[in-house]
């Protein structure tokens, strides 16, 4: 069964900070870990809710090489950006640490001079790849090649991205250095191993408890499996790199910790600096280290491994050798991918939609709203600008807006702004009550079963059933034919409208808070106002203001300008854009060269020219808008560009079978695409 503990710790997943946090990330872990977060505090838990910047590691030194900084230049530019973008989108951390403050560096080094001292760390001679011509050993990312397991072609020394694969970089095919692309050489280096293969009972059996008690996703727990089938193995737990935690250890001070061994201990840097932020230093271990409290770690799927057994095992290892013991994973809800109109989010090929570029276009309560209702949770989603206005268009504002601005607009209309006494409720009327009454119990459950897509069905839910129940009450009628029903029917539909507040919090903050406002329940008491959702009913005799628009509808307008202001400063890739066409798309126009034959004026048409060009031998007539712009006989023997495949079209009664390229200059005058050279006719312009 659930644990129902008073104290709940929470974390998201670390993002790098080499890159700005986007969609894809959000769907993965932040939205459903800041659903949670809202809704158990909503449900009177003590929430600590942690995330950071992971700032070590080749992910972060290979982008400052590629951007020709540092590695600090590289982390102080994203950190903030992204805690920003975060906040706007209305993440509601309570603390966003990062892994390069002192604070995080000492707890690292404590795990592992820990580890050291009781001897649970191996020190081993390790084959590894080496470039010779870079002189340098080529940890996790600095190396490239062939998944071993599921062959994609990118796969780097520590992971394969595509399959989540945690590999040894000696198994990958056809290895290359990352900088120079050169087939490295393999030579011996020492390292530092945790012996993660000792753990494999305990972790399988931890994995199968918890599972009983909070129910994992299917999902995760195949991935675990697929590790235990496999056996695990020791691991290298330090690198020769010179950016990330040094060492704790005589004479490998030069080496750095494995960038995962101590961004997963960032979670516990996290806790800590909140509590010094907070002036009780000592304060994260009530979340931490008190086993009542229940801990759910939110990640991405290639993170699993990581979450699931790693930082379990590194957390058994510490509570085997103190008193002082930490709490593991309950449940670590992980999703699965969102792809972007139907391709992977990929940075490299600049494919994707950062958060920060979203939220200048859009309200994050849109964003999230959409997002949330199509969650990647037990297999990967998409994503569609189409698919985001149809959600907030027809979901959130015609149905959940719709109920509210009814609603108010009525009490405006008929009321005289003030909220109605409720006479006695009929059959109709007990049905929504009760709907409302059970409302905070079965979402929450949907909630406490990390089922985020279902919440937010079950919440619009609501909103439809009353929309139903407003139509079927019909209180423009009763309103003259039996006041008293219709002050019913209103009082009723406000006990919903007030209901929705507190039940849409999780998802859209802002929009609840809004109509918080409108209900002037601003001083209701967040905490714990969860489970009485249901009960709130709004005080006959109260004030209320005509409604305002509460939803911005999502206009195609809104959605063309992202794209062309993206596509501009972005270059044409990584925009889904309705002005983006597919390569296929593309090579259904078929472009050929052709020699113009002859050119003349078109009686009566200022504008049109009659030409006869040729194609690979075949003579084509064309009527082209280009009169004003060139004499006919100059065009005579150019080679130009024209759509062979066009369907043919009449122009001032003449057949035109084809078009000629041209460009449009800003003053007005046209010129037309010639080729160069003596490139024969037919050939394919691409
Ligand atoms: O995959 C990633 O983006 C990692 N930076 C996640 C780290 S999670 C935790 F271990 F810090
Ligand atoms: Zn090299």
């Amino acid at each position: 069964m659930t644990r129902t503990s008073q104290r709940i710790l929470i974390t998201a997943a670390l993002p790098y900070a080499n890159g700005y946090v986007h969609l894809g990330h959000l769907a993965g872990a932040y939205l459903p870990a800041d659903m949670y977060a809202r809704y158990q505090r909503l449900n009177g838990r003590e929430v600590l809710f942690l995330c950071g910047s992971d700032e070590h590691g080749v992910a972060i030194t290979v982008s400052a090489e590629h951007e020709k900084v540092t590695p600090k230049q590289i982390i102080d530019r994203y950190h903030p950006d992204n805690e920003s973008a975060f906040r706007k989108f209305g993440m509601s951390f309570d603390q966003y640490s990062r892994t390069s403050i002192p604070l995080h560096h000492e707890t690292a080094r404590e795990f592992f001079s820990e580890f050291h001292a009781a001897q649970i760390l191996k020190e081993r001679e390790e084959r590894q790849f080496y470039c010779e011509f870079d002189k340098l050993f080529l940890a996790d990312r600095y190396v490239e090649g062939i998944c071993p397991v599921c062959k994609y072609d990118k796969a780097r020394g520590d992971q394969c991205e595509n399959c989540g694969s945690w590999l040894n970089q000696l198994e990958l095919i056809d290895a290359k250095c990352k900088l120079c692309g050169r087939t490295p050489v393999v030579r011996s280096t020492r390292h530092w191993y945790f012996p993660l293969g000792e753990y494999q009972e305990r972790l399988q059996a931890y994995i199968q408890e918890r599972d009983a008690r909070d129910g994992w996703r299917e999902t995760v727990l195949r991935y675990c499996e697929s590790w235990f089938r496999q056996g695990l193995q020791d691991r290298a737990v330090t690198r020769d790199l010179t950016w990330g935690v040094p060492v704790p250890v005589k004479g490998f001070e030069h080496k750095v910790i494995y960038v995962w061994f101590d961004a997963v201990l960032g979670y516990i840097s996290a806790a800590k600096e909140w509590a010094v932020n907070r002036s009780v230093p000592e304060a994260w271990r009530a979340y931490w280290q008190d086993e009542s409290t229940k801990y759910v770690a939110f990640i991405g799927k290639d993170n699993v491994v990581f979450h699931c057994i790693v930082f379990p095992a590194m957390l058994m290892a510490w509570n085997d050798h103190h008193t002082s013991r930490f709490v593991l994973p309950e449940n670590v809800p992980a999703n699965e991918f969102l792809n972007l109109e139907g391709q992977k989010f990929s940075k490299s090929r600049g494919w994707g939609i950062d958060l920060r570029d979203f939220l200048r276009f859009f309200p994050a309560d849109a964003l999230r709203f959409a997002l949330a209702a199509n969650l990647p949770e037990t297999k990967d989603a998409d994503f569609s600008m189409k698919e985001f206005q149809a959600r907030v268009n027809n979901e959130l504002a015609d149905i959940v807006g719709n109920f509210i601005n009814r609603t108010l607009a009525f009490v405006a209309r008929n009321f005289g702004g003030v909220a109605p006494a409720s006479g006695v409720p009929d059959e109709r009327d007990k049905a929504m009550l009760e709907v409302l009454r059970n409302a905070p119990a079965n979402i929450g459950d949907l909630y406490e079963r990390y089922k985020f897509r279902e919440v937010v069905a079950e919440t619009v839910n609501v909103a439809r059933i009353a929309n139903k129940y407003f139509n079927d009450s019909e209180p423009w009628k009763t309103i003259k034919q039996n006041p008293s029903k219709c002050a019913t029917t209103i009082a009723v539909s406000l006990q919903t409208v007030s209901a929705l507040s507190v039940l849409l919090r999780p998802i859209v903050p802002v929009l609840a808070q809004g109509i918080d406002r409108l209900l002037d329940q601003t001083a209701v008491e967040e905490k714990g106002t969860w489970k009485t959702a249901g009960d709130r009913p709004v005080p006959a005799g109260h004030k209320l203001p005509t409604p305002g628009i509460l939803i911005t509808k999502v206009e195609d307008e809104a959605i063309a300008a992202m794209s062309r202001e993206m596509t501009a400063s972005e270059g044409p890739a990584g925009v889904p854009s309705e002005n983006l066409i597919s390569i296929d798309d593309f090579r259904k126009v078929v472009l050929k060269v052709a020699r113009v034959v002859s050119a003349e004026r078109i009686a009566k048409s200022e504008k049109l020219l009659r030409l006869i060009v040729e194609i690979a031998g075949e003579e084509r007539q064309i009527v082209a808008g280009i009169a004003k712009h060139y004499a006919p006989e100059t065009l005579v023997d150019k080679r130009v560009v024209v759509v062979a495949n066009l369907q043919p079209a009449k122009l001032m009664g003449l057949e035109s079978r084809g078009m000629l390229l041209a460009a449009n200059a800003d003053d007005g005058t046209l010129r037309i695409v010639v080729v160069e050279g003596e490139i024969p006719t037919g050939s394919v312009v691409r």
